[in-house]
């Protein structure tokens, strides 16, 4: 992955739409102002492999985000699938998985990469940002979402991934637990707002750009916030800037 330390490069934005022209035409719009691209279940259902294509095009990296669950040696084939495709920066899958996944999974994203190239980096989702306690407790899941996002972090790390997708909440927690080297993305962001509110949508444990650079987020994950946007341009560069002000 090259390393670019302008302030926009820790800006992912979610490019959740069900048509590749209307994300194209999105995309194309605000490349300058990010860092990566983000296509997940949404847009990959409606577009397939086109979308990681088109989009790539742009010049920005992308984050296949398709959250692979699945028994290890599917799992193992998709990964390997989407680290094939070129533009692909960042893939995960959910590390409930399991340690068999988990494992097949990072071995699957190194192999076929010749020696010396750069792999895409391979993530595990921890707990998603729109559950809360009970809605774990509902799934079965214990403990409380910070407990659980850092065991399964550190299961992660231990069976090969290189990072974790989890809420600002506990990404110091786990920037602790997990050491430096170890990428922690966040989902669950929301600029506040003029009235000192934040918008959630479905999120449930949110936070704001500052705060989640300033507990330790390698990149943060926004959708609604800037596609939804009346000025996305202005919405990104708002939350380019406050990524700045906080590093
Ligand atoms: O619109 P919003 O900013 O809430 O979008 C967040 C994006 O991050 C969505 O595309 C969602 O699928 C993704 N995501 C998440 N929580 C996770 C992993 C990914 O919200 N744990």
């Amino acid at each position: 992955m090259t390393f670019d330390a302008h302030p926009r490069s820790s800006l992912i934005v979610a490019l959740d739409f069900d048509s590749l022209t209307t994300a194209l035409k999105f995309a194309k719009s605000v490349s300058d102002l990010v860092g990566m691209f983000k296509i997940g279940s949404q847009l990959f259902t409606s577009a397939g492999p086109e979308a990681v294509k088109q989009i790539a095009a742009l010049g920005n990296g992308i984050f296949l985000d398709l959250k692979y669950h699945d028994i290890p040696n599917t799992v193992a084939g998709a990964v390997l699938g989407a680290a094939a495709m070129s533009g692909v920066q960042l893939v995960n899958v959910h590390s409930l998985g399991g340690s068999a996944m988990l494992r097949a999974a990072a071995q699957a994203v190194s192999a076929g990469v010749p020696m010396g190239a750069d792999r895409p980096r391979l993530l595990a989702v921890t707990i998603l940002t729109s559950m809360d306690q009970k809605t774990m407790r509902e799934t079965g899941i214990g403990g409380s979402p910070l407990t659980r996002a850092v065991k399964l972090a550190q299961l992660s790390k231990k069976c090969g991934v290189d990072g974790v997708v989890a809420s600002v909440q506990e990404a110091r927690a786990i920037r602790k637990a997990c050491g430096r080297d170890f990428l922690i993305v966040t989902p669950g962001v929301r600029p506040a707002e003029k009235s000192g509110e934040r918008k959630k949508d479905d999120q449930e444990r949110t936070a704001t750009p500052a705060q989640a650079i300033k507990a330790g987020s390698d990149y943060i994950v926004v959708g609604r916030p800037i596609i939804a946007a009346e000025d996305p341009r202005a919405a990104a560069q708002v939350i380019v800037d406050e990524i700045a002000s906080a590093k």
